[in-house]
């Protein structure tokens, strides 16, 4: 029906005929010339007709309205200078149509295109949404990156095979969705949270290196990264350990970027868990933002933790500081907002000094606080923070959590203010994550999932002291957003009925649930390690934006429905009693 997309006519088409298909994106009707622009997912591209030469043409164009679908034939002509468009990549040329067919008409969009409706009529009518330029554009980029990505997995002889979505649970920290069984009543399948255990199984099974870019499902709270329906390239090689695998990860993202932006990330830093923690306050920190935190417990000593009403002798305390670059501009404003954030994470006031101008070879410094300081500690401030003339340096005395806690949010809040770029990107690895953490019961849960390796190192103190074991796992961090997670994986069964235990499952539990796996890893297991890496916060990344609804066609609400199909819906009596589920209604 066309023999071009209208975004990619330009000046080598002109004095051909050409023929296109698409929606009426705008009209100006003038009473003997009329223009129509019409848009595919290619662009938009100018057509000009003319009642004297075509006057049927242009009768039936003067009926046409919005988003009505239609086929135009022309031939393409250079604009006038005064009528170029330079904002339109066919904004030099215009087609002089002579045949117009409206195939189907359009009621008037319940949706305007400059977001004006309500964000609820949007998602009701998402697929006219979808016809928004920046949206097809952000879905055709979705589309070319996972066919570079299965390019670059198939280039590196990785397989590509599908594993099951009706299957047992894969525990990766968040409630499963569960399918009842019409055959089995009272039995259900789970939707893979990852497909997590079917790759180690592929790994004995001898496949050595398998890729798969698949949906996962998790029944967990929505935030702006993170949907119930979510994709992975999830990756698992035999017999690599895990730097090569960082190795393979760090150069297929590597080359999307280069690729898709243009730009080289170079080699990505890494550090370890700890670290992160200690210098930014986070797992995923955002290196972007220059500020980090120091240790300045040793400085200060003993005295003043008796200032700040600290526990000397509590190892969990500490005193630590922040250099604000340039903080001195911070208005009282801005300093009031960060009272109230400090005060929000349990620090009763915001203790700051003000970096002054060189007064007698000694930096000069402001605060509720400087008396308490000799010059000594303060030129080891200076010294220990980097400090410059007009920086600002915060105090904070408390927990590690708290002060961790505050850090985090505060570089979180400065970023704004420093102005961070989107088109700068900061690549890190983080690695070496504690074995195992304990969640707000106290109870014993894995840091990533239970079939994550200890280090070598630690697996002597496994049983004995686990909460101080280290495993040999790493995450992919760009701009603060967690891309990736993976690890080596545990390759025997003595060590994962080890974890197991120590995660309190009873031994029945262990079987019910992993039997078959823990079976599985008697038989020659290989030492295999994998990542998986969130696609949809990839294509976030790479397409700037920071809503993951942006880049999926048909995402959910925050408040996990889909307001197109309206799903979840209720089931008729019939298919219930047929599952064998009767609904209790409270
Ligand atoms: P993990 O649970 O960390 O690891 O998931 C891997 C990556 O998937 C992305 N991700 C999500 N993206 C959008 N919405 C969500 N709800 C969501 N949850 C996770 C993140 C994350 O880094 N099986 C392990 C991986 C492995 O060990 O190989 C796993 O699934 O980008």
């Amino acid at each position: 029906m066309r023999t071009i997309y209208c975004g990619q006519i330009n000046t080598i088409h002109i004095g051909k005929q050409v023929t296109i298909c698409g929606w009426v994106n705008s009209f100006r009707n003038f009473g003997n010339i009329m223009f129509i622009e019409i848009r595919d997912r290619e662009g938009l591209v100018q057509v000009f007709f003319d009642c004297n030469t075509f006057k049927n043409v242009f009768k039936l164009a003067s009926q046409v309205r919005n988003e009505f679908c239609v086929q135009i034939a022309g031939i393409v002509r250079a604009r006038e200078e005064k009528n170029i468009n330079l904002k339109l990549s066919t904004g030099t040329i215009e087609i002089v149509a002579d045949y117009l067919k409206i195939i189907n008409k359009s009621k008037p969009l319940p949706l305007d295109f400059h977001q004006h409706s309500k964000e609820e009529t949007y998602l009701k009518y998402r697929y006219l949404d979808l016809r928004r330029l920046e949206f097809t554009k952000r879905l055709m980029s979705r589309s070319k990156i996972s066919h570079f990505i299965r390019c670059f997995m198939h280039n590196e002889g990785f397989l590509d095979i599908e594993t099951p979505i009706l299957t047992k649970t894969t525990p990766e920290g968040a409630r499963d969705y569960l399918v009842p069984s019409r055959i089995y009543k009272g039995k259900f399948y789970s939707l893979p949270q990852s497909p997590q255990l079917f790759k180690q199984l592929l790994m004995i099974g001898g496949l050595d290196r398998y890729y798969q870019i698949v949906k996962c499902f998790r029944d967990e709270d929505l935030r702006s990264d993170r949907q119930q329906e979510f994709t992975q390239i999830d990756i698992e090689a035999s017999f690599l350990e895990s730097h090569q695998i960082r190795e393979i990860t760090e150069r297929l993202i590597r080359n999307i970027w280069k690729h898709v932006k243009g730009i080289d990330l170079g080699k990505f830093p890494e550090i370890t868990f700890q670290e992160a923690i200690c210098r930014y306050g986070s797992d995923k920190p955002d290196l972007r933002n220059p500020i980090q935190m120091v240790d300045i417990s040793d400085i200060l000593k003993n005295n003043y933790f008796e200032l700040f009403k600290l526990q000397i002798n509590d190892a969990k305390n500490r005193i630590a500081a922040i250099c604000i670059p340039n903080g001195n501009q911070l208005s009282r404003k801005q300093i009031n907002e960060y009272e109230d954030l400090v005060k929000k994470h349990g620090e009763k006031r915001l203790i700051y000094i003000k970096v002054n101008k060189r007064v007698d070879g000694l930096k000069g410094i402001q605060g509720s606080i400087i008396k308490f300081f000799n010059q000594e500690i303060v030129e080891n401030i200076l010294i220990r923070t980097k400090a410059n003339d007009g920086d600002i340096i915060v105090i904070i005395a408390n927990t590690i959590k708290i002060i961790t806690n505050i850090l985090s949010a505060m570089r979180i809040k400065l970023s704004e203010y420093l102005k961070i770029s989107n088109n700068i990107f900061a690549p890190v690895w983080v690695i070496d994550f504690p074995m195992f953490t304990k969640d707000i019961n106290r109870c014993i849960c894995s840091t990533h999932h239970p079939f994550t390796a200890p280090k070598a190192d630690c697996l002597n103190t496994l049983s004995s002291d686990p909460i101080s074991v280290i495993s040999n796992s790493y995450d992919l961090v760009i701009n603060g957003y967690e891309i990736g997670s993976g690890s080596v994986r545990i390759d025997n069964f003595k060590t994962q009925k080890a974890v197991f235990d120590i995660l309190g499952i009873p031994e029945h539990e262990q079987n019910i649930k992993f039997g078959f796996f823990l079976e599985a890893l008697k038989f020659g297991t290989p030492p295999h390690a994998g990542i998986a890496l969130g696609l949809d916060r990839l294509i976030m990344l790479l397409t700037n934006t920071n809503n993951i609804r942006d880049v999926i066609a048909f995402p959910k609400t925050t408040a996990a429905t889909c307001l197109m199909t309206n799903t979840p819906a209720e089931i008729d009596a019939d298919s219930l009693l047929e599952l064998g589920i009767k609904i209790i209604k409270k």
